[in-house]
């Protein structure tokens, strides 16, 4: 069964619900309109760090690519989307992203002096830095402790340089850990996303439905929307998991609108899937498993056979 059958029975152009962070699909909710305001904020006003967080799936990364396409053309950005790098590994890819050439030597003294000349080049032409850093929770401390050195490059006046540190929940954490206390204390923006309320999982259906070329935006009647809120706590990548299968479950049974019914059976179906594809144990554990079993139950087989045989006596 491809998509193409179901999206021509709801007259859509394209799936609604893909799980790309597509900035074409952007639902502006009121913690996402907020969040975006805070991140204009600290580049007009030249703040030096500004932290996003929200559960897994909330939009950070959506949010991330709609700022993106939002100041290309007013900013140098440095999109950091895999911080598992160590700081020289990190600095480097800071410099490559942003182009400022550097010598091969891998001289840390002689990369941030280069650096420092670019700042001062693009403040002068007033021209904003910015580094973002995607999924920053998997940064590791000392990294974290290199972000917070290239904070301190400034002039008297100004900041040369605003940092975006964007991730999970556990980020927050981190950062409130006794190490990293000083790279929290300059943390003068935090923005959050949290789950979309059931009114505003409705308009995110009828968002997304609509830039998909939908005729009808009401393809889910109100129980359906309170089911799916419900089923995906109003995380928008869990709504569109549950949304995309409801479709398909409609379409299957030859309904022009989801209701109640279908929903249940999406989230029932993606709920077994979830399970099948929990991790089974691996074929080495299995076979120290069984081999412990089986040294077991030979242990216990000689004791039988010494008691039978009167050589062992139990108290
Ligand atoms: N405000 C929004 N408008 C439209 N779609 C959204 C919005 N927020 C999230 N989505 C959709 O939800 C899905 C997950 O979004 P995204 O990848 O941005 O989440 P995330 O917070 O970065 O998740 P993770 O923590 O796993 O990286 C994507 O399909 C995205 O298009
Ligand atoms: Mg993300």
């Amino acid at each position: 069964m491809t998509n193409n059958s179901y999206l021509g029975f709801f007259s859509l152009l394209e799936d609604p619900f893909t799980l790309t962070p597509d900035p074409a699909y952007y639902y502006p909710s009121g913690d996402h309109a907020n969040a975006l305001l805070s991140l204009d904020y600290i580049m007009n006003n030249r703040e030096g760090f500004c932290l996003l967080t929200g559960e897994p799936g909330t939009g950070k990364t959506t949010l991330v690519r709609i700022f993106v396409n939002k100041w290309q053309e007013k900013a140098e950005i440095a999109l950091i989307m895999t911080p598992r790098l160590n700081p020289q590994e990190f600095l480097e890819a800071i410099l490559q992203d942003l182009d400022v050439i550097y010598p091969l030597s891998g001289n840390k003294n002689d990369m941030i002096k280069e650096f420092r000349d670019f700042l001062l080049e693009h403040a002068g032409q007033g021209k904003r830095v910015v580094i973002i850093v995607d999924e920053a929770q998997q940064l590791p401390d000392d990294t974290m402790e290199e972000l917070r050195l290239l904070s301190n490059l400034e002039t008297e006046k100004e900041k040369l340089l605003q940092i975006i540190m964007v991730g999970q929940p556990e980020l927050f954490e981190k950062l409130a850990s006794d190490n990293l206390r000083q790279l929290n204390q300059r943390i003068s923006v935090k923005a959050q996303l949290s789950h979309l309320s059931e009114t505003a999982t409705a308009d995110y259906l009828i968002t997304r439905l609509q830039k998909a070329g939908a005729r009808s935006a009401h393809l889910f009647d109100q129980s359906a929307v309170a089911e799916m809120h419900k089923h995906s706590k109003g995380i928008p990548r869990l709504i569109n998991l549950i949304a995309s299968r409801s479709l398909m479950v409609a379409y299957l049974e030859g309904k022009p609108l989801v209701q109640e019914r279908q929903v249940i059976i999406a989230a029932k179906e993606l709920t077994q899937q979830e399970q099948k594809e929990q991790p089974k144990p691996k074929n080495g554990t299995l076979f120290w498993r069984m081999a412990i079993l089986l040294v077991a139950l030979m242990a216990a087989g000689v004791t039988a056979l010494l008691i039978l045989n009167g050589t062992l006596h139990l108290p």
